[in-house]
Formats: C-alpha cells, sequence, structure tokens
C-alpha cells in the first residue's frame, strides 16, 4: 500500500513551529538523495533501485507507471472507485473502479497495438474530459508509449503543429462531446495524415490483455506543449519513473493524503496538473479522483459545490480565475451545498489576489482548510512552492519550497539551483533548459518574510486564466491577415483572467474598417492557437516605436498599454513621434469581450 498509515516524518499538519520545516528542508538539501530514498519505496518495483540517485535518477531501477496507478490497486482495491466522472448536466455521472479501469486501460493498450504503436512512440490524446482520456494516458504507460496530450479547447492547426512536430504514430479522439450545452466537434479537426482512433466506433472484446512494457529510468512518459518566448508552443519531455517518483512524493507531502480522501482538481488532462495531479498523482496512491467536463457555471453556478457535496470531496485544487468567477455569483450558490467533507483546499496556475483567497478560504473552506497555494510549470513537473503549514497562512504567498528542491531569487527571477526528479528531461528543439546548472523559471519573485511571492512571468509568455500564451504566438495569428502590416502583442492585467493580450496592430492602408479587422484578428488567432486565445483589446495605430535597428520596443509598448506614466525605453526609440499616437490610442482601444459575435 503506497500510502503508510499514520504520521511520517514530513506530516507537517502537526508542526506548529515554522523551524521544524527549517531544519527538516535543511536536512533535505545537505542530502537530497536520502530525502529520496525515503520515498522510493512507495513505488513497486520490477527492480528496486540502490538508491534514488547516482548519476541519474532511480538508476538501475525497472518498473512501470501504469501497473503502479492501476494494476496493483486493482488487486488490492479492485471495487473502490479510481474514477467519478460528472457530465455536463447535474446527475451525468459515471464511476469507473480500479479494477474497470484496468480492463479500459487494456483494451485500449490493445488498440494502440494493433495499430502497430511500440515502446517509445508519440501517441496523440485529443480528447474532452472523460475517464477515457485517464485510461488512454496509462494505456500509453503500459506499453511504454509517449503520451501527447493536445487540450481540446486547441485548434486543428495548434494540433497538427504538436502531432508533426513530436512525429506521432497515432491520435485517440471522439467525434464529438458536450459543454456548457453546446456541442463541440473534434475528429473534424484532424487535418494531418495519421492513424485516427476513434473511441466512438471501436469494437474490440472487452477482456483484451497486453502484457507491461517495464520501463527504466531512461524512458519517457509524456511530452506536453507549452508556450515560450518564441512564436512556436514546445514540447517538453518527461521521463516516466523519476517524474512519477516526484508528483507521487509532493501529492503525499503538500495535500497530506488519507487513504479514503476523495480529491476533486478542475482542470484538464490538456494541461500539466491534469497530467500530474488529476492523473498520476492520485492513482498512484490509489485514491478516488473526481473529473468534470461540463462547465462551472452551466447550468448553474454550483456544480463544483454540488460535486463536492455529493461525492464527499476531501481535497479541491482549482485555479484562481475559477475562483474569481465564482466568487461574482451570490454566496447562495456555495451555501446551498453541505462542503463540510472538505479538508484541505488548493489553487494553482496564477497568483491568487488576497480577495480570492479569502472568499475561498470563508466561503468554501468554512475557515476550517489550509489553502495550499502551489507554484510550479509544466517544465517543473509537480509542485515546487506551497505554503508547507495549516496555520498562520499569508494570503497570495505561495510559501516556501518543497523538500530537496534548491531555489534562490537571482536578479529578481526564481532560479532552481540543484536536480530534483520532476524537471522535464528536455525540450523539444531547445536543450537549453536541463544542460544548464540553475534552471531559470522565468517568473519574478521576491521575499515577503520567509515567504516567497510570485510577481508573475519576466519573459513574454502571457498567463491568461492560468494558461500560458506566448505573445509571439499571438503576433504569428495575426501577422498573417493580409491587412495586418505590423503587430505587437503585450499583457495587461485582468480583474477576472489575472492577465490578458493587448495587441497594437498598424494596417497595410490607414482607412481599414476596425470592425472587419477586428472580426479577422479574432478568426485567425482561433484558427491558429485556438479558442481560449484572442487578444481582449486592439489598438490600430499608424507606427510603432523602434530601435536604431529596426526593432519593435515592445517593453515601452507594454508600459503605455499598462498605463505607466513614465514608460521605459523611450531613450532607445528612434521614431519618437508616434509615441502621442500609441498613448491616445491605448486610451481608446477596441474592446472585444468573449461573448464576442462573430460571423
Ligand atoms: C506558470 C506555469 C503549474 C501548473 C499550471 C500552469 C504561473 C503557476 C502559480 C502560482 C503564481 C503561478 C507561473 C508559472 N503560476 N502557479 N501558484 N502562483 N503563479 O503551468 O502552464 O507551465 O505555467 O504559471 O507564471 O511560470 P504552466
Amino acid at each position: 500500500m503506497a500510502i503508510k498509515p499514520g504520521h511520517h516524518e514530513y506530516d507537517y499538519s502537526s508542526w506548529e513551529d515554522e523551524k521544524i520545516y527549517e531544519k527538516a528542508y535543511k536536512a533535505s538539501l545537505k542530502n537530497p538523495s536520502e530525502f529520496w530514498n525515503k520515498y522510493v519505496d512507495d513505488i513497486s518495483w520490477k527492480r528496486k533501485p540502490q538508491t534514488s540517485y547516482s548519476n541519474k535518477w532511480l538508476d538501475g531501477g525497472v518498473s512501470n507507471v501504469c501497473y503502479n496507478c492501476v494494476d496493483r490497486h486493482a488487486l488490492s482495491t479492485p471495487d473502490k472507485p479510481a474514477i467519478i466522472w460528472h457530465g455536463d448536466e447535474y446527475g451525468e455521472r459515471r464511476e469507473i473502479s480500479y479494477e474497470a479501469l484496468r480492463k479500459m486501460v487494456q483494451k485500449i493498450a490493445a488498440i494502440l497495438k494493433s495499430y502497430g504503436v511500440k515502446k517509445g512512440d508519440v501517441v496523440g490524446i485529443y480528447l474532452p474530459m472523460i475517464p477515457e482520456a485517464i485510461a488512454s494516458m496509462l494505456a500509453c504507460a503500459r506499453i511504454g508509449a509517449i503520451h501527447l496530450v493536445v487540450f481540446a479547447g486547441f485548434s486543428s492547426e495548434a494540433l497538427k503543429y504538436r502531432l508533426t512536430k513530436s512525429n506521432a504514430k497515432a491520435i485517440i479522439t471522439v467525434n464529438s462531446f458536450k459543454r456548457g450545452g453546446k456541442r463541440i466537434d473534434l475528429q473534424q479537426n484532424i487535418i494531418c495524415n495519421i492513424n485516427i482512433i476513434n473511441l466512438d466506433d471501436v469494437t474490440i472484446s472487452d477482456n483484451m490483455n497486453t502484457d507491461i512494457e517495464w520501463q527504466n529510468s531512461d524512458d519517457d512518459l509524456f511530452v506536453l506543449y507549452t508556450s515560450g518566448s518564441s512564436g512556436k508552443p514546445k514540447g517538453v519531455l518527461h521521463s516516466a519513473l523519476p517524474y512519477m517518483l516526484y508528483v507521487a512524493t509532493t501529492f503525499k507531502i503538500i495535500f497530506g493524503i488519507r487513504i479514503d480522501d476523495v480529491y476533486f482538481c478542475t482542470s484538464d488532462i490538456g494541461w500539466i496538473t491534469g497530467h500530474s495531479y488529476i492523473t498520476y498523482a492520485p492513482l498512484f496512491h490509489g485514491l478516488t479522483t473526481v473529473i468534470f467536463s461540463g462547465s462551472p457555471t452551466y447550468p448553474n453556478a454550483d456544480r463544483y459545490w454540488q460535486i463536492i457535496e455529493q461525492e464527499k470531496v476531501s481535497i479541491f485544487y482549482t485555479a484562481p480565475t475559477a475562483i474569481r468567477s465564482l466568487q461574482m455569483f451570490n454566496k447562495k450558490f456555495v451555501k446551498k451545498h453541505d462542503l463540510s467533507s472538505l479538508r484541505v483546499l488548493g489553487s494553482v496556475g496564477e497568483p491568487i489576489n488576497k480577495s480570492a483567497w479569502k472568499w475561498y478560504f470563508e466561503t468554501v473552506g468554512n475557515k476550517r482548510c489550509p489553502i495550499m497555494d502551489t507554484w510550479w510549470q509544466t517544465e517543473t513537473g509537480g509542485i515546487i512552492l506551497a505554503p508547507l503549514r495549516n496555520l498562520n497562512q499569508n494570503p497570495g504567498l505561495a510559501g516556501k519550497p518543497f523538500f530537496g528542491v534548491e531555489i534562490d531569487i537571482i536578479d529578481g527571477e526564481l532560479v532552481i539551483k540543484n536536480k530534483f526528479p520532476g524537471l522535464c528531461k528536455s525540450i523539444i528543439s531547445d536543450n537549453s533548459y536541463t544542460s544548464n546548472a540553475f534552471y531559470n523559471t522565468g517568473d519574478g519573485a521576491v521575499y515577503e518574510g520567509s515567504d516567497i511571492k510570485i510577481k508573475g512571468r519576466m519573459d513574454d509568455v502571457i498567463n491568461i486564466s492560468g494558461h500560458r500564451l506566448g505573445t509571439a504566438e499571438f503576433e504569428c495569428a495575426i501577422n498573417k491577415i493580409d491587412e495586418v502590416k505590423e503587430v505587437a502583442v503585450v499583457a495587461v492585467p485582468d480583474e477576472l483572467k489575472g492577465q490578458t493580450a493587448f495587441a497594437y496592430i498598424v494596417p497595410i492602408v490607414s482607412n481599414i474598417d476596425p470592425e472587419i479587422l477586428v472580426k479577422k484578428i479574432i478568426n485567425s488567432t482561433r484558427a491558429t492557437i485556438g479558442s481560449i486565445a484572442k487578444p481582449d483589446y486592439i489598438a490600430i495605430v499608424p507606427d510603432l516605436p523602434k530601435t536604431r535597428s529596426g526593432k519593435i520596443v515592445r517593453k515601452l509598448l507594454r508600459d503605455i498599454a499598462n498605463g505607466i506614466e513614465t514608460p521605459s525605453e523611450l531613450h532607445s526609440v528612434v521614431n519618437p513621434e508616434v509615441i502621442e499616437d500609441v498613448k491616445s490610442s491605448v486610451n481608446n482601444p477596441i474592446f472585444c469581450p468573449d461573448m464576442c459575435k462573430l460571423p
């Protein structure tokens, strides 16, 4: 059994003094492999490694991620629910026991094999949040294939780019699904030449058996694309076994899990949170993971609270954007449900503002539940910073580094200074990350007392509702429009989404109809990236400020869009006469709300 009963050394819920954390943390840094050794036995091994680290993580170890997340629990607790799914409408519910999950995984693995998928092959997964999506990830893990999940909100072009860049051999999808009362087509978005495994019309016997492909410390588990500062998304590659050790251990300690926990995370498998803390960590520990494929406000704004009450959820993990949007609705949506089963709350994806924190703590948690504000990234695989205490938390601060992870703030940037098992192996077409001695996170941070406050991205990444999108990706999409001569996209704060995109556009002709231009911009970002990507503000300008060498001075444009009185980089502009035009267009931008009607 993965979770040992009783208190363990790092059960910080019983630590009354911050000094106990300090001491344990320091000891874990002195000898990180000693810390990780304590958790190596949580994994069921085919061959156990001698130590957690020697030259590489779990060197010499042989195991399988699917075996640890499914088979061993199907043996010990076959009837326990592994996944509970809630659909778009009230009452749409499915319960998948560990034994049923094992069968489902076996079946999908057999289908993959029938398409010739072998160990090391990349398999795309383009599915809504249904149990089969999780089973598809696990089926890949079972046969040693590398999954590549693409969020169902990404466009056909974005999907094609990811599939072709990573040489995917097959893709698992369905025809369509329903969310927020609307039908969304999926299969028709696959516009490249690839084996399509359509789960709607697969017929294969229920009792298929596929052998486990044992994985060693070098084998890979998945690729997931995320945004950086270039115009193209980057594929982040994670290992199988070291990644599993990291997500399982962080989950166990940070959420202080118990074997009878019912855990509900509202993310989607299209993001890293859905990989690490919907699929792998909870199933590794044999818990019940609750998933929801609907919209939190459809048909009413109580879907999360209704699910928590019905399933007696004890750990709830969501994002600040969701909290802020639900906070806007009447408290009665929360209060009509009995949420007394909750023990721990979590937040992830973006900084949580104090007002949202307070509402989450008081209205949802009834002042009983600590809030784990967890900071991490696609690249780190699992949580790096969390409050690591249950009492006297600091609203809005992500807190302290996890055991065994050494961090620092250098020139205002959060960096990781040592090796830890969660860090990605490589980034497709960019190996710079893991070859450096330090891992630069790209996030600005400061200490407030002994806690860390995350200030946000320092690079050209915009965090919209916890979704990472590069300004350059927006610019590439907008540049495709014939009527656009030049474009610069910058981040501006947004009350609900945390941040949003502000686009400066220089049209080819000055008398362009702004309405037509805006429609083209929205259509192009939708087609190139997906329905989640769209600039909320568009400013049409005659020209952009440039440097002597012809580079757009984006920092200045960002400052102006953010209303900063004395913007930076003014000195480097060779055409200062454009600045007044830029300023006046910013005072009156075209606002394109989400409900914007398109032809
Ligand atoms: C970026 C990573 C972590 C899984 C989901 C997002 C921001 C993430 C927090 C937090 C402040 C946060 C950072 C980070 N971020 N969590 N608790 N407080 N900012 O993963 O898509 O790779 O994005 O999200 O800016 O760099 P991701």
